[in-house]
């Protein structure tokens, strides 16, 4: 982006970087990111991506309530997410008197006009509406210590929620290394179906659900009401692995969760990394009962 910055009128842009070094030149600032961290752009804040070499990652665009930490509940004053390890940039500016080109999203489509200096020339600013990062290594883990599998909803960093508890606008879920120790316990996600339409992403590493075909940088998406679980690889680990404590490393997934269905755009339909037997992994579990 040389001579060009971008925002986004229609939402908040939640960036997950999967490859690469990002550099974030926004009007507030300058946010260093790079796989393992998250950026959260507010709606309207004006950017520029730096890059130094081929990077990736995903983002995910809010158009409802601003992302927030979730309700605590019981878990009490600290715990998931802090506070504290949102972090917003240093005031900086740049002083460009050269045509800059200015992208935005609005209504779904892009409009492009040129100033003649760059607008990330704002030298200082006050309030609390401002971009951050959130380093995913500071996550506060929560999950059992005892036996069974507790809603992903426990690993939920960011929350967009909706007017019915429950089912949020958009949830932002992570899959962090952590320690397993459930006793009497199937420990990979159940199988199960629900009204939450769930995209995943895999940042680095192996998720536990999935012994292939899921690959960092790839995605999977069960939407509403679509039935899903462990592959059959990762069922039949899962089911003859000793029950002692184990630490699942070097990974990291993360899930965009929304009770708004999630529509496939052409480009993805028609990619040849579309993986169209992908109900294959659940074809060959023969009858049986779990132990
Ligand atoms: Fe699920």
């Amino acid at each position: 982006m040389i001579d060009r910055v971008f925002y986004d009128a229609d939402g908040e842009l939640l960036i997950v970087p999967q490859q690469g070094a990002h550099r974030f030149v926004t009007e507030m600032g300058v946010i260093e990111a790079q796989p393992g961290h998250v950026v959260l752009i507010p709606r309207g804040v004006r950017f520029r991506v730096e890059i130094d070499g081929p990077v990736r990652g995903y983002v995910c665009e809010n158009y409802g309530g601003p992302f927030r930490l979730p309700d605590l509940g019981p878990i009490g004053a600290n715990g998931l997410a802090n506070p504290r390890d949102f972090e917003t940039p240093v005031a900086a500016f740049e002083d460009v008197d050269r045509p800059t080109q200015c992208v935005q999203k609005y209504g779904g489509r892009l409009w492009a006009t040129t100033f003649a200096h760059s607008p990330l020339d704002v030298v200082a600013w006050h309030g609390n509406l401002a971009p951050c990062r959130y380093d995913t290594a500071r996550f506060n883990t929560i999950n059992t210590v005892s036996y069974d599998h507790p809603d992903p909803s426990i690993f939920t960093v960011l929350t967009s929620p909706s007017e019915t508890p429950g089912t949020a606008n958009i949830d932002f879920v992570i899959f962090p290394p952590r320690w397993m120790v459930a006793e009497h316990t199937f420990r990979p996600p159940w199988f199960h179906r629900n009204v939450m339409s769930e995209f995943m992403g895999l940042v680095t590493g192996a998720y536990d659900a999935k012994a292939g075909g899921f690959a960092p940088g790839g995605a999977s998406l069960h939407n509403r009401m679509s039935g899903h679980g462990p592959d059959q690889a990762s069922y039949e680990g899962a089911i003859q692995a000793e029950l002692k404590p184990h630490k699942i490393t070097d990974t990291l997934a993360f899930m965009f969760e929304t009770r708004a269905p999630i529509r496939v755009t052409k480009w993805a339909s028609e990619s040849p990394q579309m993986q169209l037997d992908y109900d294959d992994v659940w074809s060959g579990f023969a009858k049986g009962q779990v132990k």
